[in-house]
């Protein structure tokens, strides 16, 4: 049996149908449970339901054999795995946005940058020679500048709508983030062949 993490929310809303397409699908009583680990209907696959920001952890130490997690945030931790496929769901992309698009422009000391991604923040801000004090949020980083905690943020944008309610606008485009899927190193060696075959599965019926 191969173990799955999937990240809840975006990821898994994107992961659910390519799955059932490829064939793994999971009973209705069971995706209605609030139960964190499933099994698939065939047996075959059991899938735990964990933050974003923990499928590589768990895939890292072989707690999972795979994971299904966005780009954005394996860049952010630059965990140890085996990324076989962009599966083509949970598109978004890594931006900055401020109230004023010209505040880097404009600005006199250094900047203020809230943030759930302070190494592709400081990496981005680093990499152009821009000084910033990088400011760690775990969420709802849209209220930071209307609030006055920070002059910039990095977030995701999917549809812009979070932005735009929050008086915000994209300054620039750090990257582009997918769901991926990642696989434990020892399991892609011990588990080869169920390996191979979930990945030509969903290579089959990928957005690629
Ligand atoms: C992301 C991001 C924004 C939102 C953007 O949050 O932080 O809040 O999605 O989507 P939109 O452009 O379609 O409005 P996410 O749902 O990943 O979770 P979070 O609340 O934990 O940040």
């Amino acid at each position: 049996m191969l173990t799955i993490a999937i990240g809840k929310g975006r990821t898994q809303e994107g992961a659910l149908p390519l799955l059932a397409r490829a064939g793994i699908r999971m009973s209705d009583d069971e995706l209605n449970s609030r139960r964190l680990a499933l099994t698939d209907e065939t047996g075959q696959y059991r899938f735990i339901f964990v933050k974003p920001a923990d499928v590589p952890v768990y895939v890292e130490h072989g707690i999972a054999d795979c994971g299904v997690v966005g780009r954005d945030v394996l860049l952010e931790t630059e965990a140890d795995l085996l990324l076989p496929l962009d599966l083509g769901i949970a598109r978004c992309s890594i931006v900055v946005a401020a109230v004023d698009t010209d505040v880097m422009t404009r600005a006199a000391g250094m900047l203020r940058v809230a943030t759930k991604y302070s190494r592709i923040a400081s990496t981005h801000f680093g990499a152009r020679g821009i000084p910033v004090e990088i400011i760690q949020l775990s969420g709802s980083v849209e209220l930071a500048p209307a609030l006055g905690l920070a002059d910039l943020i990095v977030d995701l944008v999917e549809t812009g709508r979070t932005l735009r309610e929050n008086g915000l606008s994209v300054v620039e485009v750090i990257g582009e983030s997918s769901g991926r899927l990642v696989v434990n190193r020892a399991s892609y060696q011990l588990k080869a062949e169920e390996v191979a075959r979930l990945v030509n599965a969903l290579k089959l019926v990928g957005q690629d």
